[in-house]
């Protein structure tokens, strides 16, 4: 496993790789990797000859700059676990190799990068936009793997790929949950054991809308209340959003007819501002 530094020894590392006809698998991550990460590692392992994992605390998708300075930062670690996956090469670039001095051009996805997070983190997409379309300029994967718990990026994403060519294939991969259904995240770290604890109440919410789905209920309203009730319970617990939309545009619907549905919630405990979805009426 080799650690690149520089963008333009990893671009032409990447065109040599794709001149001898290897397949590109990319996980990338900001660090502080989990097992939600290490997951996708695993599944870019499986699928691919090359996998390459970036790992870039990305200051431009931080709309709160204390959440920027106390992400976890530990490059030794990570790059031992990412050893132990078989990855063949870490990019973990410093921020001047990728927003070099002057740099002044941004990627903005219309429509769905607005609501949900969008709407409570301004500029959080703009600043994953740009710096996934940097990424896979310079790596052109194959495939580029990301995390369902994360899923309006996932759509940002793939909205990027497709609106600007990129020949790359999103892979979505399941949320990986903690033993008590609290969704893998690099911030679980800062929650105190009682709030980690306590923050199961999220994915209880969710489940308990999921199972009132399969009783019948279509109202988007009845669902979301159902979610917001539960997690009412916990008094550690901040509501920021419950919102019940379209999957593939995410715009909120009123009832669920035909198509895939994602519930997504944002939750304070703390300061930790934790999110997780799930999907309803799921097709095959
Ligand atoms: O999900 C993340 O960790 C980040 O948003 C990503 C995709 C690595 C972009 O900085």
């Amino acid at each position: 496993m080799e650690i690149i530094n520089r963008r333009q020894r990893m671009a032409s590392l990447a065109r040599k790789l794709r001149r001898e006809n290897k397949t590109i698998g990319f996980v990338p991550t900001m660090g502080a990797l989990h097992e939600g990460h290490l997951r996708l590692v695993n599944e870019a392992r499986q699928m691919c000859d090359i996998v390459i994992v970036s790992i870039f605390v990305n200051p431009t998708q931080f709309n709160d700059k204390k959440d920027l300075e106390k992400y976890p930062r530990d490059l030794t670690t990570d790059a031992s676990l990412l050893a132990e996956y078989q990855v063949d090469y870490i990019f973990a670039p410093e921020a001047n190799e990728i927003y070099p001095d002057g740099f002044s051009t941004y990627v903005y996805v219309e429509g769905i990068a607005e609501g949900l997070e969008g709407a409570s983190r301004p500029g959080h997409f703009r600043g994953v936009a740009t710096v996934i379309t940097i990424l896979f300029n310079n790596i052109r994967p194959d495939f580029a793997f990301f995390g369902q718990k994360d899923a309006q990026q996932c759509s940002v994403v793939k909205r990027l790929t497709l609106d600007l060519g990129f020949d790359t294939e999103i892979i979505v991969v399941p949320t990986v949950r903690e033993e008590n259904g609290l969704a893998m995240s690099s911030r679980n770290t800062r929650l105190t054991i009682d709030e980690r604890e306590k923050a199961s109440i999220i994915f209880q919410g969710l489940k308990e809308a999921k199972l009132a789905f399969k009783n019948g209920e279509r109202n988007a309203t009845v669902l979301e209340q159902i979610v917001r009730d539960k997690i009412e319970t916990e008094p550690l617990a901040r509501i920021d959003y419950i919102a019940v939309v379209d999957n593939s545009t995410l715009e909120p619907i009123e009832s669920v007819e035909d198509n895939e549905v994602l519930i997504a919630v944002a939750v304070y405990f703390g300061e930790v501002r934790l999110i997780d979805n799930t999907i309803i009426n799921r097709r095959q």
